[in-house]
This record gives structure tokens, C-alpha cells and sequence, in this order.
């Protein structure tokens, strides 16, 4: 099977190596000779890693390189049964992309874009043939996160959809389908594990060493907000943050914050500048948490209810199911299991409790509770059972 991929950066990159793995030949095109030069370079670093590590073998690897052709030139897209785009999110170059690229492939080709923030169907618009357009939206790295979103818009075809899916579980990933909506599924369901931490550190509640020792020590997860945003760039989260809140109409629940506003406008992006919440020069030490149970458990309660709330807002409104949703969570941010299932563990009415406490406290529709987490304490259903 023939696959391209229109950008060459750090998601384009990853993306073609998942392809040439599973025995794709794989053209890479890129308007930047730099860009190109650059992934080519770091592929074969990969590759020699994979091999030293008897990941692969070295016919494998050569394999996996050969399979792989990088090029300025957009005709060699020609002859491709799925185009992946991965540039630049801009709305604009992407439209004159996919305007370009069905001039040039088959009519039965599959052209998809992993966009995080712009909808499929305004990408659509750009295509004669709008029911070959579809979403597939990687997480960062690639090769290494199992969670592909797959995301039909109104107007992809239902073959489409179910080609692709094969496709993406033949390479190896676990999907989920999501609607064309803001953030798709984990953008989304995510936003109150960063929004609600820096909520709680503006308010004077805890620090970012306590809030991030609260959620890796009580609650399980892996890397603590503060710890997970200087990880993926405080400029980058800020951004997806933002976009979420203006794409929901401004919705208060994905407000962003001035803190991390004011961070990325400094320069303090996280680990890749050197200083975030935290600072990464050498010799600096970690500040120390406030190793306090009471407080700890307020701020896991009140960050996972929000979690909560959020998915099961996802699936009031039908953006994907709840097998879904908490797959998305446990497979694309890791957490420690799936939202539906900790609530039905925490209860359904302790988690309303909590929400309406919060509402009551401070009458923002933030905290707003989701009418489905209402139906099933009245009803005293529980998501699985
Ligand atoms: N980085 C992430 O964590 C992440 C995760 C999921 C999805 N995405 C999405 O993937 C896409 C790419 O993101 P990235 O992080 O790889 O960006 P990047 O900046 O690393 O790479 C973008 C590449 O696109 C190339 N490019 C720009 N305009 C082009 C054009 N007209 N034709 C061909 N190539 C062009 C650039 O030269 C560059 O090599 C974006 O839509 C982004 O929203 C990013």
C-alpha cells in the first residue's frame, strides 16, 4: 500500500515510520528542504537505536528506511491509497493543500489531515470530493503513543470510515472514533487536568509541587500538571487550551489561565527552554511538596471530579462512547484508568457532591454539573454494571 505524508515535522515524521513499520512504502513531502533533510536524519537515528536495542533486526531497519522516499516534489503523492497531512494548523495552507493533492491523486484515495484544533469539515471544504476527507489525529511521539482518534466529519463517507479504521488498527494502534468537535476526544476530556491545577495554584490553594505530589502519589497518575505541561511545552498547552475555549463559544470550563499565559509569554515554556513551573538548570533543586493527606485528597477530588464531569459531558453530547472516552484517556494521557470507571469506584454521588459544592461556592457555570452525571443519581445507574 502506497501512503504519503504531507509534512515532514515532528508528527509527519513519526507518522511515516509508523506506516513504513507495518510495510507501507511511504513518500514524505515537505515544502522545506530542512525540514526534510532533517526527518531523514532522524530516522535513521531511530532505526540504529531500534536495532542496538534488538527491537528490530538490520534487515528490518533497511527495510523500514527503503521503504521510506522524502521529496520537494507534490506529483509523487500520485498513485497513494491514503495522504496523510500533517503541516503547519493553519486552516488556510492546509485547504490550499488538499485542493492540491486531489489534483493529483485517484479518485478512491483517502485524504486526512491531524489537525488537534481545526475542524475536518472546514478542510473538507477545500475538496471536490468532500466524502474522501477524514480526521486521524496521532498523539506526540508517533511511534510510541498507541491512541489514534479517527474522526469522520459530516461529510465522509461511511466506507471511508471503516477503511480507515482497518488501516489504523493494521498499524498497530488502538482507535476510537470521535465527532468533528473541538479538541475531538482527549483535547477535551483532558483540559481540566492543567485548567483546574492552575485554578487551585492561582487561588492561593496549594503550590505546584503539592498539587503535582497530590495527583502522582494519591491519584496515580504518572506526571503531576505542572510537571506534564513543562513537559509538552507550556507555549503548546496554552495554545490548545486556548483554542478549545474560543472553539466551545467561551465556554467558562476551558477558561485558560493567566499563569501559564504569562509563562509562555516569558520564555518559561518547560523542559525544552530550561524553566517552567519548574527549573531545569543544572543544579537547581525540585521544591519540596507539602506532604499534607488532607489537602492532597481535596485537590485529587477536586481536579478528578472535574475530569469526570468533563467525559461525561463527552458522552451526553454523544462526541464518542464511553468504552471510548476512557480508552482515549488511558491509552492517549495515560492515565491511570479510565474517568467512567473511577467514578463508578468514587460513586456517582460523591462526584455530583463535589461539583455542586463547588457550583454553590462559587456560582460559575464552570462547575456546572453534566445532566447525565444528574439522570444517573437520580436514577442510581452507574456507567458500567
Ligand atoms: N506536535 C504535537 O504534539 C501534535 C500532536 C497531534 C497533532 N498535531 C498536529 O499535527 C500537525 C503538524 O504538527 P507538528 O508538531 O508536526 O508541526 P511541525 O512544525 O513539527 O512540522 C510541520 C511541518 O510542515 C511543513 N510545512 C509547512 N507548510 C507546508 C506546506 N504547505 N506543505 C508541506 N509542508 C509544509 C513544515 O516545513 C514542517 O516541516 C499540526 O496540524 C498539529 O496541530 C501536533
Amino acid at each position: 500500500m502506497k501512503v504519503s505524508i504531507i509534512g515532514s515535522g515532528a508528527m509527519g515524521s513519526g507518522i511515516a515510520q509508523v506506516a513504513a513499520t507495518a510495510g507501507c512504502e511511504v513518500v514524505v513531502f515537505d515544502t522545506n528542504p530542512a525540514s526534510l533533510k532533517k526527518a531523514q536524519e532522524k530516522l535513521t537515528k531511530i532505526l540504529a537505536r531500534l536495532v542496538e536495542k534488538k527491537r528490530i533486526t538490520p534487515d528490518e531497519s533497511s527495510k523500514i528506511n527503503t521503504l521510506h522516499t522524502f521529496t520537494e516534489n507534490l506529483d509523487q503523492v500520485t498513485g497513494s491509497e491514503l495522504v496523510i497531512e500533517a503541516i503547519i494548523e493553519n486552516l488556510e495552507i492546509k485547504k490550499q493543500v488538499f485542493a492540491d493533492l486531489e489534483k493529483r491523486v485517484d479518485a478512491n484515495c483517502v485524504l486526512a489531515s491531524n489537525t488537534s484544533s481545526l475542524s475536518i469539515a472546514s478542510i473538507a471544504s477545500a475538496c471536490k470530493h468532500q466524502e474522501r476527507v477524514i480526521g486521524i489525529h496521532f498523539f506526540n511521539p508517533a511511534p510510541l503513543m498507541p491512541l489514534v482518534e479517527i474522526i469522520p466529519a459530516i461529510c465522509t463517507s461511511d466506507s471511508v470510515t471503516t477503511l480507515v479504521q482497518e488501516i489504523i488498527k493494521g498499524w498497530g494502534k488502538t482507535i476510537v472514533l470521535a465527532k468533528d468537535t473541538p479538541g475531538f476526544i482527549v483535547n477535551k476530556v483532558a483540559r481540566p487536568f492543567y485548567g483546574e491545577a492552575l485554578r487551585i495554584y492561582e487561588e492561593g490553594i496549594a503550590d505546584f509541587a503539592t498539587i503535582d505530589w497530590a495527583m502522582k502519589n494519591l491519584g496515580g497518575f504518572k506526571m503531576g500538571p505542572f510537571e506534564l505541561m513543562d513537559f509538552i511545552g507550556n507555549d503548546i498547552n496554552y495554545k490548545v487550551t486556548e483554542s478549545v475555549f474560543q472553539a466551545f463559544y467561551s465556554d467558562p470550563r476551558y477558561k485558560p489561565a493567566f499563569t501559564q499565559r504569562r509563562l509562555s509569554e516569558a520564555g518559561w515554556l518547560g523542559r525544552k527552554s530550561g524553566r517552567g513551573y519548574y527549573n531545569y538548570a543544572e543544579g537547581s533543586e525540585k521544591p519540596n511538596a507539602t506532604e499534607d493527606a488532607e489537602l492532597g485528597k481535596k485537590i485529587l477530588n477536586r481536579i478528578l471530579c472535574m475530569l469526570i464531569n468533563e467525559a461525561a459531558d463527552t458522552l451526553f453530547w454523544n462526541i464518542a462512547s464511553k468504552e471510548h472516552i476512557d480508552l482515549a484517556v488511558t491509552k492517549g494521557v495515560n492515565y491511570p484508568k479510565g474517568l467512567f470507571k473511577w467514578a463508578d469506584e468514587i460513586g456517582i454521588d460523591t462526584v455530583c457532591k463535589q461539583l455542586s459544592d463547588l457550583y454553590n461556592e462559587y456560582l460559575e457555570d464552570r462547575y456546572r454539573t453534566s445532566p447525565l452525571l444528574k439522570r444517573m443519581l437520580q436514577s442510581g445507574q452507574k456507567f458500567y454494571s
